[in-house]
């Protein structure tokens, strides 16, 4: 897939602003502050359903307007795909897929498929399991529709665990309440341990390949921290043998929603020993074994998106990063036009030419 045109109305700092693209390398260049990142969030916001910069989406709505709208057209040999969004001040968001109304944000998931990367990804392998968990949801949701549902399900059931056991005083009725929510978690639990699994099998050689590459020859390795049941049944009696813990805490204590994945680079955890740019260069490599990955699955690349990444690395890497950026659509932002490629497109106070 490649995105043809990008429509904006009143989204962040532009009025009214389209876009056609042509080309495999798109550069948004442009001075701080100028809306190059708030271009990107839009194509991010279209194909994802939500920003990587904040969950307040009436942000997005320019200021002094009561809604914001991004019309995306993408398309490749076989298919053309419209996505046209519209975030509105006092009403609930509204999204179209090839013209017609879809109510669930999952069901335009995967129709274009992208990779984002921007120096803020570090915090993929410095920061919290839930980074990881985000890393994992994502990708794995833009594949496998089934498993944003599963997801949004887990989620659902979790949370009305977590209320009877913060609300339940007495420890007997809650045994007795509870079980029809350990079932739910333990059906929805287990399936998204199996897909998480089989996510880091699959990035795990290319991840690797890729940090070979562009570090010259450390050894980087992946290893998916979960929570270990071999099925439903299993993941009951764990729950259950866990209770008079759970009880206590007023939450629950284990499930997929603790997973984590551990890295190390040449056996040595990344997240506590690695240098900056050891970390880089990690968040860098999994990203990079995102596209192939995506590849092997959908049969094509997805698009990449690369904000402010250039700047903060070598040449060395940059040269690298170029090689694996020509397979596919790339957006890429800068401040400096040295370091721009492919078409430029400059961007000025909301304006893009
Ligand atoms: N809702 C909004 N309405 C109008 N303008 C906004 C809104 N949200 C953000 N902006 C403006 O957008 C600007 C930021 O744009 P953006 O983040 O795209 O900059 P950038 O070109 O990527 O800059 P940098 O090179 O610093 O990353 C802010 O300075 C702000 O003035
Ligand atoms: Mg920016």
């Amino acid at each position: 897939m490649k995105i043809k045109r990008l429509t904006l109305n009143n989204f962040r700092n532009y009025k009214k602003q389209t876009l056609n693209f042509d080309d495999n390398i798109i550069s948004l260049c442009g001075k701080n502050a100028q809306g190059k990142t708030n271009l990107i969030e839009a194509i991010f916001f279209a194909c994802i359903g939500k920003s990587f910069r904040t969950n307040k989406e009436k942000q997005l709505i320019k200021w002094g307007e009561d809604f914001a709208k991004i019309t995306l057209l993408a398309s490749n040999e076989v298919r053309t795909k419209k996505i046209e969004v519209i975030i509105w001040k006092s009403q609930k968001k509204t999204v179209k897929l090839d013209g017609l109304p879809i109510k669930r944000i999952g069901d335009v998931l995967g129709e274009v498929p992208i990779v984002f990367f921007s120096p803020d990804e570090l915090k993929l392998v410095k920061e919290s399991p839930e980074e990881r968990r985000k890393f994992m949801n994502i990708h794995i949701s833009q594949t496998n529709k089934k498993y944003f549902y599963l997801l949004s399900r887990y989620e659902k059931i979790l949370d009305n665990r977590n209320k009877l056991l913060k609300t339940t005083k007495d420890f007997n009725v809650l045994k007795e309440n509870i079980q029809i929510w350990d079932k739910a978690l333990a059906n929805a639990g287990i399936k998204i341990i199996k897909e998480r699994e089989k996510f880091v099998n699959e990035i795990q050689p290319f991840a690797s390949k890729a940090h070979e590459y562009i570090s010259g020859g450390e050894r980087l390795r992946l290893v998916y921290k979960k929570f270990e049941v071999a099925d439903e049944n299993e993941f009951m009696k764990k729950l259950s043998k866990a209770l008079e813990k759970d009880f206590k805490m007023g939450y629950t204590t284990f499930g997929p929603h603790r997973d984590d994945i551990d890295i190390f680079v040449n056996d040595q955890e990344v997240k506590s020993f690695g240098s900056q740019g050891q970390q880089r260069t990690v968040s860098l490599s999994l990203k990079l074994a995102e596209l192939e990955i995506m590849k092997n699955v959908t049969g094509e690349y997805p698009i990449l998106i690369l904000d402010d990444v250039f700047s903060e690395l070598d040449e060395n890497r940059r040269k690298k990063l170029i090689k694996f950026t020509s397979r596919c659509q790339t957006f890429l932002t800068t401040t400096d036009e040295s370091l721009c490629e492919g078409k430029i497109v400059r961007v000025e106070d909301g304006k893009a030419n």
